[in-house]
């Protein structure tokens, strides 16, 4: 169901004891809406265990659905899509909605414009107002039609070339959506497509290609850049997929365990693929707490426990390179340098502006509204730790989920409650939040 924001629902989290015991996070974001789309693509019929039932996965289903996937979950909580084969979806009778998913929007638009018929794509208020010209353009060199709002933003409608041209093509920004939708657009159409990726981001769809049996060449160039070629039209195979737990959702309950006294949470079958990593790795740096345990492969992807204990937290500087890897995470981790001694400097940050909000501009909001001292750049931010009087703040989510669960999880350390003007918007990632953090000791209502 879409998010409706004119009804919003305030929330709040106060200073809370340690928090405790075992606990799963809901399956990885970026890994369900691909395991959909493969699936939709797949000869036969794929199985997809742990899927991330949140609203922004759900359409990306609904999406696969009106390209003429079958699609159906069973009494277990286990999905399974029929595919058409790749080159072979079918035009959508309905306007495809994206709610608030900017990875759904983008990668379905690589399997619409490689097709010869008109998807029209539509989104809630923070999808709308997000820039489509990353896709769109490498889209456009393939021969494919834009109808829509100046400004390349949502709605709008595309149209496949008949035949669409594979392309070259070098990513301008670090974003893993941009280089998925170019493959799959890649995949759905005759030739070779040649995608030069100058600085390595998530690598799901790579990983699920292989998975689902295609070829993907790919090969570091002297630049130190990579460069992946994909015949398209490849068969893939159904496959069953595992989807693991999501690193990004479990960054709430790692900080809030690292900043509440007293806790010692263990964090079942988490994603360790080492493009998701970097905010262990900054938060280890800072003195956390935080072991893996029982690492071990499964479907091809890195899985383990994350075990965290409260910590005293110092500051450090987080470089530049590390942001594909803690893309989605740099406001839970403004939160642990709240707590932490002395200056996080955070670097590299001109993405994080064009998220399911700007959320460079919301966190710095966030921390002022509950006088934690901080410096916003265009670029970066440098939060100041270690005051005892923080909190007490509203904090404006503006449709975005995470600056939700940071702000709720700011307060769960925080001397004085910390409000956030709306915790519906969690469903769009991790339906069940505030349930599952009030089952481990954290104090919301
Ligand atoms: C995602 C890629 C990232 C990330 C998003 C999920 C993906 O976006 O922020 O939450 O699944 O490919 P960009 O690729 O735009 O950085």
């Amino acid at each position: 169901m879409a998010h409706d924001a004119t009804q919003l629902s305030p929330l709040s989290a106060h200073k809370s004891q340690g928090l405790k015991g075992r606990m799963r996070v809901p399956g990885d974001k970026s890994i369900s809406h691909r395991a959909l789309i493969f699936g939709g693509l797949a000869r036969g019929i794929t199985k997809i265990s742990g899927l991330l039932e949140s609203e922004d996965v759900i359409n990306t289903a609904k999406a696969m659905a009106a390209f003429g996937a079958q699609i159906h979950k069973d009494n277990d909580g286990i999905w399974f899509v029929e595919g058409l084969g790749t080159g072979s979806l079918l035009e959508p009778s309905t306007v495809l909605d994206f709610g608030n998913s900017g990875t759904g929007a983008r990668l379905v638009m690589g399997l619409a414009g490689a097709h010869a018929f008109s998807t029209t794509f539509m989104g809630d208020g923070s999808l709308s107002g997000r820039p489509m010209a990353r896709v769109l353009n490498p889209l456009r060199e393939m021969g494919t039609q834009v109808l829509g709002r100046s400004g390349d933003r949502l709605p709008l409608t595309i149209h496949g070339a008949d035949p669409a041209t594979p392309i070259t093509y070098r990513v301008p920004m670090a974003s893993a959506q941009v280089k998925s939708c170019v493959l799959l657009a890649g995949l759905n159409m005759a030739g070779t497509t040649t995608l030069i990726e100058p600085v390595k981001t998530r690598d799901h769809t790579e990983r699920m290609l292989r998975g689902f049996g295609a070829e993907l060449g790919e090969e570091i160039n002297e630049a130190g850049e990579t460069i992946l070629t994909l015949q398209g039209l490849q068969e893939l195979t159904a496959q069953d997929v595992i989807v693991p737990g999501d690193p990004s959702s479990a960054a709430f309950p790692i900080v809030a365990a690292l900043i509440t006294p007293g806790s010692d949470l263990l964090i079942e079958d988490i994603l360790l693929n080492d493009t998701r990593t970097g905010l262990i790795t900054t938060l280890i740096e800072m003195g956390g707490d935080i072991t893996i345990e029982n690492e071990r492969n499964s479907g091809g992807e890195r899985i383990g426990n994350v075990r965290v204990r409260s910590s005293r937290l110092k500051g450090v500087t987080v470089p530049a390179e590390r942001a594909p890897s803690m893309i989605d995470e740099y406001p839970v981790l403004s939160v642990a340098a709240s707590f932490a001694s002395g200056e996080t400097r955070m670097e590299g940050l001109e993405e994080l502006r064009v998220k399911e909000s700007d959320r460079l501009a919301a966190v710095a909001a966030g921390l002022a509204a509950n006088g934690v001292p901080h410096e916003e750049g265009n670029d970066y931010l440098i939060v100041t730790g270690g005051s005892n009087h923080i909190g007490g703040g509203t904090v404006a989510t503006h449709l975005d989920h995470r600056i939700a669960m940071s702000f709720l999880t700011l307060g769960l350390g925080a001397e004085k409650p910390v409000t956030v003007d709306d915790a519906a918007i969690i469903n769009t990632s991790f339906p069940g939040f505030v349930d599952l953090m009030s089952g481990l000791g954290a104090n919301l209502g």
